[in-house]
């Protein structure tokens, strides 16, 4: 019976996703952090440059393409590297965590 249990799903919606466990599986941690600047922004930072966008559906689509894809020159000198690994959906999951995290302060 206690099977039934530990078979559950982890998550029922995007509400309950844990992002952080998706990030690790992702290797995003090797550069970012939820709260401070590491190689990359901090994920908060990520949040507040696009503060009101978390529903808006072409904002996931870019977010989720640019991780996937990296990019340059949006945030520094240092540029991210493309992330072929990381499914689609994984990418759209990580996008929208993303905007759900406070802005920093
Ligand atoms: C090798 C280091 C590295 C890894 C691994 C990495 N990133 Fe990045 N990331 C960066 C850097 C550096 C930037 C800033 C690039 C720039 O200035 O345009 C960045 C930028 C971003 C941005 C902002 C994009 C924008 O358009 O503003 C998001 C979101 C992001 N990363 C998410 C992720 C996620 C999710 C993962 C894991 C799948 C990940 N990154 C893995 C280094 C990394």
């Amino acid at each position: 019976m206690g099977t039934v249990l530990l078979a559950a799903p982890m998550w029922v919606g995007a509400q309950a996703l844990d992002g952080t466990a998706l990030a690790q599986k992702n290797r995003c941690l090797a550069c970012h952090q939820v709260d401070a600047k590491r190689v990359g922004p901090s994920f908060r930072a990520v949040a507040e440059r696009f503060a009101g966008k978390g529903e808006d559906a072409a904002t996931l689509d870019y977010l989720a393409q640019s991780i996937r894809k990296g990019g340059r020159a949006r945030w520094g000198a240092v540029p991210m590297p493309a992330q072929p690994h990381v499914s689609e959906q994984d990418a759209l999951d990580l996008a929208r965590w993303i905007l759900t995290l406070p802005p920093p302060g």
